[in-house]
């Protein structure tokens, strides 16, 4: 239950929610990291997902690391829903500030919550929206929340009530940086009040827009002027993403390749001539993803048998333990393994097309994870089908997709669209080489021949000849243990991301001061 008062104050902490109940002031540990950069900013970023606490993608990744790792340049804290996840971990959260109601969006609480290392994390506290079973979007059963539109409305203008100190929770951002449909409205409430702080909006995946009937403006309290073109109006509809793209002041999505890709017909979802416009203005780029410092096989405590570079046989017995977990027969042929969302973007359907060939030259799968309930089901068909052979676990734990990363050979991808991807980087790092679509983020991480194996075409010949490619490989160890120290040794981290985003930072709120005149 949550029971805390306000502290008008703000930073004078009130009795914390889920923790001890005594007033309590941070330890100078908890302390975010002090920076030299003397154009530090104050960031607030907003998202749906934070891998600390609830993830159901990249998306989750990509919020728990890119804010630790821009910390020694920016003061970044995230802004996220207090779903059951959030509210259950064993960090207290401090109640801090309250937001007024607007049309149909209910009133709300801003809690404060300091992870270990210094993370500031505010929570929306709304039990009505949202404290319930399931994943940040729907019941366990896979269907999303009716009413999302309402609660990422919620979560969008929160955002906006902090930029405009209405929170008043004594700390006011530079610039807020919005990702994905859930946070689309961030930039557009702010734009309708007039807002001068800039916003930056990142586009993980186009596919997923947050569309909603006309019918929600005067829910949602969106102004008739924002029905256009210009604006979140989408072929008769409200888009929330778009609203994140027409409002914002830049627009930036996760690998440079997909950034091309989403201003074609093929990839833009029915947005790409907005989206060249929008390239052609300079207004939309492409900043990779990376990885974070917890992928070193050498070290990992998630794995039984951590291994270097080279420690082949170490690599085997985490093979064995993936065999063992899956059930699969012994054996000497090359282990794929498949650590996926399980929906159409991720190709799986064309993965269950080519399994008799991959069992037929003597290859096994282990396949992890939850999705859409046709493809769960498509996944166990499979392990019925070649039992011994290709294993199936629904569900995900983080766990056992690092085991799989270090026990596996390959990684299949064969993914219709892949903004940036990062399975294929964690599988490198871990010496699994990918067999994957040449498309977006894949394209752009994977060397074909080198660390992986590219195919160009959705289609099953064009995949078959890529594990083709895979299997003769595997075939000679001099060959394969080169690819496989050429992946682990690729440098995937955040720090070729981290200086364009705060590149960028600095410019829009430069551009933005600029503007307002202000100095
Ligand atoms: P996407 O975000 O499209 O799922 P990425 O490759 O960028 O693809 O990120 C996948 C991340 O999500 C990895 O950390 C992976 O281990 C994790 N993951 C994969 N499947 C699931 C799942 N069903 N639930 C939660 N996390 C998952
Ligand atoms: C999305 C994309 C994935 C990307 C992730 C993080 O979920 O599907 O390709 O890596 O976001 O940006």
């Amino acid at each position: 239950m949550i029971s805390a008062a306000v502290d008008t104050q703000g930073e004078r902490f009130s009795q914390p929610v889920g923790g001890p109940t005594s007033l309590v002031d941070l330890p100078n540990t908890l302390r975010p990291v002090q920076s030299r950069n003397p154009n530090r900013k104050k960031v607030l970023f907003v998202t749906s997902e934070l891998a600390d606490l609830v993830k159901t993608g990249g998306l989750g990744d990509v919020s728990a690391a890119l804010p630790r790792a821009m910390a020694h340049l920016h003061d970044v804290r995230v802004l996220i829903p207090g779903y059951p996840q959030v509210l259950e971990s064993d960090n207290p959260i401090h109640i801090i500030g309250e937001l007024g109601g607007h049309a149909a969006l209910p009133p709300c609480k801003i809690g404060r919550m300091d992870l270990k290392d210094g993370l500031v994390i505010y929570v929306l506290i709304c039990p009505e929206l949202y404290e319930r079973e399931g994943t940040p979007y729907g019941a366990n059963n896979g269907r999303d929340w009716p009413d999302n539109h309402i609660r990422f409305a919620r979560l969008g203008l929160a955002a906006a009530d902090i930029a405009a100190n209405l929170a008043q929770i004594h700390w006011c951002p530079d610039l807020v940086h919005a990702h994905d449909w859930p946070a689309g409205l961030a930039p557009a409430y702010m734009h309708w009040r007039g807002s001068r702080t800039p916003t930056l909006f990142t586009i993980h995946n186009l596919a997923y827009q947050g569309v909603v009937s006309l019918a929600s403006c005067p829910e949602l309290g969106i102004p008739e002027h924002a029905l256009q073109q210009e604006g979140m109006e989408f072929y008769g509809k409200l888009s929330f993403l778009k609203a994140g793209m027409a409002y914002s002041s830049h627009i930036t999505t996760v690998s440079a390749t997909y950034a091309q890709e989403i201003t074609t017909p093929e990839f833009g979802c029915g947005l790409d001539g907005f989206l060249a416009s929008k390239t052609q203005q300079g207004l939309l780029s492409g900043i990779p993803n990376g990885i974070d410092e917890s992928w070193e096989s050498s070290t990992d405590p998630h794995l039984t048998h951590p291994f270097n570079i080279g420690d082949w046989e170490g690599k085997a017995q985490n093979a064995a333990h993936v065999r063992n977990l899956f059930g699969l027969d012994d054996s000497t042929g090359p282990l794929f393994a498949v650590v996926s969302r399980l929906v159409y973007q991720k190709g799986l359907d064309l993965t269950e097309a080519v399994s008799s060939f991959i069992v037929e030259n003597g290859g096994q799968i282990a396949i992890i994870g939850r999705g859409e309930p046709e493809e769960e089901q498509a996944m166990r068909a499979l392990a019925l089908r070649f039992p011994g052979q290709i294993g199936v676990r629904i569900g995900f734990n983080e766990t056992d997709a690092r085991r799989m990363f270090a026990g596996s050979d390959f990684l299949l991808m064969p993914s219709r669209y892949e903004p940036c991807g990062l399975s294929q980087m964690y599988a490198q790092r871990f010496g699994s080489l990918p067999v994957a679509r040449n498309t977006g983020g894949l394209a752009d991480t994977i060397e074909d021949g080198v660390t992986g194996f590219l195919f160009n075409e959705s289609t099953v010949e064009s995949y078959k000849a890529a594990l083709s490619r895979a299997f003769k490989v595997f075939a000679f160890p001099g060959l394969l243990n080169a690819m496989r120290c050429r992946a682990m040794a690729a440098p995937f981290n955040w720090c070729q991301a981290v200086e364009p985003y705060a590149e960028l930072y600095e410019q829009l709120v430069a551009k933005a001061l600029g503007r307002s005149g202000k100095q």
